[in-house]
């Protein structure tokens, strides 16, 4: 149990409460006459409110350089706009710490890019996450004490001391620990490639936690492993579901998670879209399951995702498989190309879209009265191995 969250009182006043993950929170202190999952104490505006967009200008301009305030790529326009910075998982957690004189960080992403931003960032600096409820499922699949069951199991198989720990960014600071203190790095989807290249230098398997997806596109797409060099290790099976002959033959020991957004484009989301537009490019990020990766014309992070699009030709039509929100922004900054989503049944990413205005103005309105909402704090001893981890993937070449 690592993550301290300050949940503050009606009167304002912070009482720290433990949990492990911020989805754990869904159902207490629960708002019952709403889906938003945590209760703001205070007013939370109501999102009908006409001044909403005036109040948070006023509050971030009363605020000034006290505050920083870092937008995922996946997050609604209404709060994008407030950003001062934007990026991928890898751009954020680099830029987290590029000013080191705001006292609040505001983190519109999810719980765990909020924690990795804690880690980065000064002691005095506190890291705000605008809604506690703002998981991620697939962080939420592997648990710290499923990550040491699964490495008893490597232990007992004889290969723990050649298997190095990669852990996608996507993943608790728990995680990122246990891949600190055994010699490991995080990765993001824009350096995994690089992440793998160095784990491989260091041992002579990786355990990949917690995407199966980008785990195994990177492994057989940019390494040129085969298939049957990844085994796939199910948390909730005996031995998690392998014999010690397949973990000794494994390369890669893909950890069985998966993005509940990216992991719902199919096969035949990408021939339906061919076979509907004609000249169509398909363009996916690597959380896609690798069928969908394989069938795809270009494969790329977020920000690659953003940056083909950008140097894209006029007139050139593109089917992208990433989530919505940034998929509709870029098709409205691009109206000379032809931009569309790969699925029609797949849709937001629902924590991300947890951070909505209304709790961003309740933020920085909470900060200018002199209340700090929604803290993340990860414990000292967390935090140094995690941030081992997290300092060898910055350090990737
Ligand atoms: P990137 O930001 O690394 O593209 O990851 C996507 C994602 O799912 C973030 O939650
Ligand atoms: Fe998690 Fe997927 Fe949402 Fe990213 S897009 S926060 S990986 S559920």
């Amino acid at each position: 149990m690592t993550t301290t969250v300050e949940i503050p009182s009606v009167g304002g006043f912070a009482e720290p409460s433990q949990t492990p993950l911020a989805l754990l929170l869904l159902g207490r202190q629960a708002d019952p006459n709403s889906e938003r999952g945590v209760e703001c104490p205070g007013d939370l505006p109501p999102a009908s409110d006409p001044d909403l967009v005036e109040r948070a200008r006023a509050a971030k301009a009363a605020l000034g350089d006290r505050v920083f305030i870092l937008g995922h790529h996946y997050q609604r326009d209404e709060v994008i706009e407030f950003a001062d910075v934007t990026g991928d998982s890898f751009k954020l957690a680099r830029d987290a710490a590029a000013r080191p004189e705001a006292e609040f960080i505001v983190f519109c992403g999810v719980h765990f890019m909020a924690e990795s931003a804690d880690i980065l960032t000064g002691d005095t600096q506190r890291v705000i996450l605008p809604d506690l409820a703002a998981g991620c499922s697939m962080a939420d699949m592997a648990t710290a004490e499923q990550v040491a069951e699964c490495w008893d199991v490597l232990a007992e198989a004889g290969i723990a001391d050649v298997t190095v720990p990669v852990a996608y960014m996507n993943s608790s600071a728990d995680i990122k620990a246990f891949t600190g203190k055994h010699g490991g790095t995080i990765c993001t989807s824009s350096n995994a490639k690089r992440a793998l290249e160095w784990a491989y230098e260091q041992g002579q398997k990786v355990l990949f936690l917690p995407d199966q997806h980008l785990g195994r596109n990177t492994a057989v797409r940019d390494l040129g492993l085969s298939l049957d060099d990844c085994v796939l290790y199910n948390p909730h099976k005996p031995n998690g579901g392998l014999t010690v002959e397949q973990l000794r033959n494994a390369k890669m020991i893909l950890w069985r998670g998966h993005c509940s957004v990216h992991g719902r484009f199919t096969l035949d989301s990408v021939n339906e879209v061919r076979e509907r537009i004609p000249g169509v490019n398909v363009l996916v990020h690597p959380e896609c399951r690798h069928e969908v990766v394989a069938a795809a014309d270009q494969v790329g992070s977020t920000e690659y995702i953003i940056k083909a699009l950008d140097a894209a030709e006029p007139g050139s039509k593109w089917a992208v498989g990433t989530e919505l929100n940034l998929v509709r922004r870029v098709a409205k900054a691009h109206p000379d190309k032809e931009i569309v989503f790969l699925d029609k049944a797949v849709c937001f990413c629902s924590t991300m879209n947890r951070i909505d205005l209304p709790h961003l103005v309740w933020t920085l309105e909470s900060l200018v009265e002199g209340r700090v909402p929604n803290v993340i704090t990860v414990d000292p001893e967390t935090e140094k191995y995690a941030k081992a981890a997290l300092d060898r993937m910055l350090a990737l070449p």
